[in-house]
């Protein structure tokens, strides 16, 4: 049979293979919401305009409605030699309504309408996985208030640093959900252009409306250049570079949960309802979840990747390749809603160990530097001199196998003789957190200020 859509030029249908490789509905009925939207604010348009008549309008929306209906209902019957969503919507429209489905696609194209759709379905996302960022930042953000002072080891080189708290180290992963939703919003933001009506690549001649259909889809306004309208996938590329450095960001923190509950660190312990056990090792407690969440990250940023090399080099205005535009971007986004989710609900539910976090940040001479810091504000030692003497007193307590404060004063004194017994009020975690009150620093009244600012931003947020 030869194509309903194009019959008229065509003698014979596409060989099996051709189909198949041309074929998107396997797809693109993802989007079949969008694009009913898209074909109704259009065939509102063209009815306003006096394009088509009223009647004529009226049963396409009726038809289009019941089409919906079908979908959601799973009653439709997706042809795949029907190729795409837009000639399968425009057919089942044919069967129900007859003749006047015909004047639906009167001035657009499939190029100005899957630019339109696609961009409606990454707009909707965009929504959905800021609501889904926002969820994880308070999740992170009741954490960081229940464990304001409780004190880990913070490291760098995942060397023993200096001793932080667990409610700092939640809320950096506050900051960076805060800037992954800025990212996605300033996306959303540029994306905001329709670009129904550019019709195939060069605009039409019917006096079509643009601002209406524009403001029919809540879209600030209609594109300004049909070339670009029809050729344009930045809004995909922007949207995965978002979602790319999002998900990386996922994976730092999955990462650190499967180090924190090793049982050489204790850190955190995940509930059954997000760990794994061994078929043959009884003792595992594994945590899946955390992994797959790092692994995940791998299929957003192979989506960004993947519509980079298949628009690079890309001719105007439309080319067949933009049909790539989709499967990797929806297994990339659903990738990262999924893994939203799962950390959302992992950072609910762990449980912290205190007593092994404190115990590993006494260790490893986490207070040097608040020794060498009080060298230098009690005997006034330039800090280079400061930070030698530091050095001397940890290789000695070192070698006898103890912390800095397990040293007498008179061991000190032997280093540097202007040592008094006040030096051990700067030694202890708790001495060295609490005194960590610069701007954005670690101390539990930091975190717990900071963690307010936290609240009431999504406070202003949500009434904005
Ligand atoms: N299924 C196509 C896509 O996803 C729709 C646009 C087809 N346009 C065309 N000129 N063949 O890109």
């Amino acid at each position: 049979m030869s194509n309903k859509m194009w019959g008229g030029r065509f003698g014979e249908g596409p060989d099996r293979i051709m189909e198949e490789i041309n074929a998107s509905i396997g797809f693109d009925q993802r989007f079949f919401a969008q694009d009913i939207e898209g074909s109704k604010a259009h065939c509102r348009m063209l009815a306003e305009t006096g394009i088509i008549s009223r009647a004529d309008a009226d049963q396409i929306i009726a038809g289009l409605d019941a089409v919906l209906a079908e979908i959601e209902g799973g009653e439709f019957e997706f042809r795949r030699d029907l190729e795409d969503i837009h000639m399968n919507v425009e057919s089942r429209l044919a069967d129900l309504i007859g003749a006047a489905a015909g004047r639906l696609h009167t001035a657009r194209s499939r190029n100005d309408q899957v630019a339109t759709d696609f961009k409606l379905y990454i707009r909707d996302t965009i929504d959905h996985l800021d609501g889904q960022l926002r969820d994880l930042q308070e999740a992170l953000l009741t954490r960081a208030e229940e464990h304001a002072a409780t004190i880990m080891p913070g490291f760098t080189h995942l060397q023993t640093a200096q001793p932080v708290t667990f409610g700092h180290h939640c809320l950096a992963y506050v900051e960076m959900a805060g800037r992954d939703r800025g990212r996605l919003q300033d996306a959303r933001k540029r994306l905001n252009e329709c670009p129904l009506g550019a019709a195939a690549l060069a605009g039409t001649s019917f006096p079509i409306d643009r601002e209406q259909t524009a403001k029919a889809l809540r879209f600030d306004a209609p594109t300004r250049n049909s070339l670009d309208s029809v050729s344009d996938r930045d809004f995909v590329l922007e949207t995965l570079a978002a979602a790319s450095i999002a998900a990386t960001h996922l994976t730092r923190l999955a990462e650190e949960i499967v180090i924190w509950s090793t049982p050489g660190f204790d850190f955190v312990r995940l509930p059954d309802s997000f760990t794994t056990g061994s078929s043959i090792m009884p003792q595992k407690r594994n945590p899946d979840a955390a992994e797959l969440v790092r692994a995940k990250a791998g299929r957003v940023i192979g989506a960004l990747t993947s519509l980079l090399i298949v628009m690079k080099g890309l001719p105007l205005a439309y080319s067949k390749d933009m049909q790539e535009d989709k499967e990797a971007a929806f297994d990339a986004l659903d990738a990262l809603s999924l893994s939203l989710a799962a950390m959302t609900g992992m950072v609910r539910t762990l449980t912290v160990n205190e007593k092994a976090m404190r115990a590993a940040a006494s260790r490893g001479f986490s207070t040097a530097t608040d020794l060498a810091d009080w060298l230098v504000r009690a005997l006034n030692l330039p800090f280079r001199q400061a930070h030698h003497v530091t050095g001397a007193l940890v290789a000695r307590a070192e070698k006898k196998g103890i912390d800095l404060d397990g040293l007498s004063l008179d061991e000190m004194r032997e280093v540097e003789p202007g040592i008094t017994d006040e030096v051990y009020s700067v030694l202890g975690v708790d001495n060295s957190v609490a005194s960590r009150t610069s701007f954005g620093g670690t101390s539990p009244e930091n975190v717990r200020a900071a963690a307010k600012w936290w609240r009431d931003e999504l406070g202003r947020e949500s009434s904005r």
